[in-house]
């Protein structure tokens, strides 16, 4: 059965990429540490007549992260990952707390390696497969009160970079999207968005996404 992973899958953008690319497969897998919120976006992927696969997950566990892709590998013939899952903490460099930073690149750059790592060697046997890495403008430039998120994110660009030319010529093909602010619970935590209804709807950037997956190894929605 041909599936996508996506992970952070029970909110935001991932929720809405899981419904985006579900039109390509036949089973999208739920991927965040949240089990409601995965079962959430799964009621709603089958009121669309879509099938999904809830597998909460810590992307940060190495150990787990393995476990699931040979878990999966066993039951799906997984043909995309999508590396959703982020977090961010917003403020001068001196207000970031320890936890935060840890958390930060723990997620968005330690996670996005464990999980592409875990499955690559499953998209080299399949006869065309793709990672999407979900990267931010904060992976093309600098930001005011956004150093430790910016680093993480530059990270994510630099490891999607590279694994372009790493596999080249190969049937596994590497594509980031940066994208500008979205209405997400991103910011619910944090006040370094003032209005965030005046940004862009996840469900608007994750057609924009798709619209411009391509075959480009660059999607930049500003
Ligand atoms: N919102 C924006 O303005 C914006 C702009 C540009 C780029 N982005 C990027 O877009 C992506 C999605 O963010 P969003 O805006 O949709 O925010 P969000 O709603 O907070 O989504 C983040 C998701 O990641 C999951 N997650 C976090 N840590 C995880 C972990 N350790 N293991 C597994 N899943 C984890 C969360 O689920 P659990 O907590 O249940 O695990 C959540 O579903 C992120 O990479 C973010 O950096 C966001």
């Amino acid at each position: 059965m041909s599936a996508i992973i996506v992970t952070g899958a029970g909110t935001g953008l991932g929720k809405a990429l899981a419904v985006e690319y579900s039109s390509n497969f036949e089973t999208v897998i739920l991927i965040g540490r949240t089990k409601e919120a995965l079962e959430q976006t799964k009621r709603e992927l089958e009121e669309m007549n879509k099938q999904a696969f809830v597998y909460p997950l810590d992307i940060t566990d190495y150990e787990a992260v393995q476990r699931a892709a040979e878990e999966l590998a066993q039951q799906f013939t997984i043909q995309g990952l999508i590396n959703n899952a982020g977090y961010g903490a917003f403020g001068p460099l001196e207000s970031i707390t320890e936890s935060d930073i840890h958390k930060m690149l723990d997620t968005n750059v330690k996670g996005t390696i464990f999980m592409t790592k875990a499955f690559i060697t499953v998209f080299k046997e399949q006869n065309q497969s793709f990672i999407l890495n979900i990267v931010s403008t904060a992976g093309l430039r600098g930001k005011v009160n956004e150093s430790v998120y910016v680093a993480s994110k530059f990270a994510v660009r630099g490891f999607s970079e590279s694994l372009v030319k790493e596999l080249e010529g190969s049937n596994v093909e590497i594509k980031a999207a940066y994208m500008g602010g979205m209405d997400t619970p991103f910011w619910d935590d944090s006040d370094h968005i003032k209005d965030k209804s005046r940004l862009r709807s996840p469900m608007d950037v994750a057609k924009k996404i798709r619209e411009l997956d391509d075959g480009r190894f660059e999607i930049i929605i500003e």
